[in-house]
């Protein structure tokens, strides 16, 4: 195996520029083909050899490989802007739990028979969230999830639990998940529209409620839109659902993945509290909160976990999970950030993200480039790059004629002066020092936003 190991060539996604070979329009490392499974990317397992001095070609072989991906983790992470990941953390404090074997399966709340778990630090964690998000300790139940996904899965579903017969009621902007959950659970699932600023249009909302009023509403409200950072404004949901006469009978998830921890820290934001008549509430702990590995946090009422869960005999707990098995580093890293920062940490990190972010949508403005940023938003919209490699240079993550940039608290004014510089040379390109046409993209994010030849003025 030696020779073949020695030979055996890195794929091109391991070989951004800077390091090996180019990444780019010229690099052929993504292509989503739908309904096939193109098979480019890959370092495939050999069976391991008895002769020892082969094996320690192997191991050789391997450092090797693991010291190329980290130099390759290093350059992406610098030009990573598109995808909500606050990147700036320090765990290495916890390296030394690396070897065990930690999960947290069963319910939080209840000790099962497997004890190298970390549901201590679990509930610390959800303690913290409740208080948050006003909850008290005695009327809330939840979990560390496995992303923010898990938590609208566990949401919807705790909502069909509570009304059996309800239809699930999403903007047509929300996250993809929500519509997954729809057809995982068989639900029937209404499509409502949505403002050019990717919020919820509660007259939509209205005239599609009317026209069910039989069947109670389980509805998804999202704290912040993957594509736009729209916040959909949750005290006219709930107008407009006691208007409509759904008064008790209705089940309101929060889908915070991203802005679930931001939106208490800013001031003008509608409040996300469990005093108003919502029922569970979700949020990523990957995104601004800053954990290495995908994890979440949900919360919701106590008294709809009671009928939703089932005792299992062999864990001696409780499932009221969607997993069996779950990560029990997600709730350590969790605690060991929350007890750094606090709340206050967290109100500062916020700030400076929104800053940030109102500091690029002015200059993407003022190198006459398309923009729109939302008021409690740190993603700025804009124009989507012409050109697909510095789209996947800088990672940005697109939709239609529009891409974003979501700003997190490792994006720093330098990191976006980089970028800035980038794509206003090459946008020179494209566009030919503007005698081709750029887009028009008033549609997207408003004719106000959009500095097309026919709106910029
Ligand atoms: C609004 C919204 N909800 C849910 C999710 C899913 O979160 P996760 O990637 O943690 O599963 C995302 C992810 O970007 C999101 O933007």
């Amino acid at each position: 195996m030696g020779e073949e190991a020695k030979v055996e060539v890195l794929p091109e996604e391991f070989d951004p520029k800077g390091i090996q070979g180019p990444i780019g329009p010229e690099s052929n490392g993504v292509e989503v083909v739908l309904g096939r499974n193109v098979h480019k990317m890959c370092l495939s397992i050999q069976e391991p050899e008895t002769d020892e001095e082969v094996t320690g070609e192997r191991e050789a072989y391997m450092a090797s490989v693991l010291a190329r991906y980290r130099k390759s983790l290093v350059e992406r992470t610098q030009h990573h802007l598109g995808y909500p990941l606050n990147l700036d953390f320090d765990y290495g404090a916890l390296v030394q739990l690396q070897h065990f074997s930690i999960n947290n399966l069963g319910d939080p709340f209840i000790e099962s028979n497997y004890g190298v778990h970390s549901r201590e630090f679990e509930v610390g964690v959800l303690d913290w969230f409740a208080r948050l998000w006003e909850l008290e300790k005695n009327e809330y139940w939840g979990y560390i999830t496995n992303c923010g996904t898990e938590g609208n899965l566990h949401g919807i579903l705790v909502g069909r639990e509570v009304f059996p017969d309800g239809i699930l009621y999403a903007s047509m902007e929300s996250h993809y998940s929500v519509f997954k959950a729809a057809r995982m659970y068989r639900m029937e699932c209404v499509q409502i529209n949505t403002l050019v600023s990717g919020e919820i249009d509660c007259a939509d909302f209205l005239e599609k409620l009317l026209l069910n009023k039989e069947k109670p509403a389980i509805v998804n409200v999202n704290i912040g839109t993957t594509v736009k950072g729209a916040v959909d404004d949750l005290d006219r949901v709930i107008k407009t659902l006691e208007e409509a006469g759904y008064k008790d009978r209705f089940y309101i998830h929060c889908d915070g993945a991203l802005f679930g921890l931001m939106m208490p820290f800013v001031k003008q934001a509608p409040k996300v509290t469990f005093k108003k008549p919502i029922d569970s509430v979700s949020v990523s702990g990957h995104k601004f909160v800053g954990c290495p590995m995908p994890c979440g946090v949900q919360i919701t009422r106590l008294k709809h976990i009671n009928d939703f869960s089932r005792n299992v005999e062999y864990l001696a707990s409780r499932d009221a999970t969607i997993m069996g098995s779950r990560n029990g580093h997600g709730p350590i890293f969790l605690w060991y950030t929350l007890n750094r920062k606090g709340y206050k940490g967290f109100q500062k990190e916020v700030q400076k993200c929104l800053r940030n972010a109102h500091y690029l949508k002015d200059r993407l403005r003022e190198a006459k480039i398309s923009a729109m940023l939302n008021e409690l938003s740190s993603t700025v919209v804009f124009e989507r790059p012409k050109d697909e490699g510095f789209i996947r240079r800088w990672q940005l993550a697109c939709q239609g004629n529009i891409a974003h940039v979501v700003v997190m608290p490792n994006v720093s004014i330098k990191k976006l002066d980089n970028f800035l510089k980038e794509l206003v040379q090459e946008r020179a390109n494209w566009y030919q020092d503007e005698k081709i046409q750029s887009p028009c993209v008033a549609a997207d994010i408003g004719k106000e936003n959009c500095i097309c030849v026919v709106h910029k003025n």
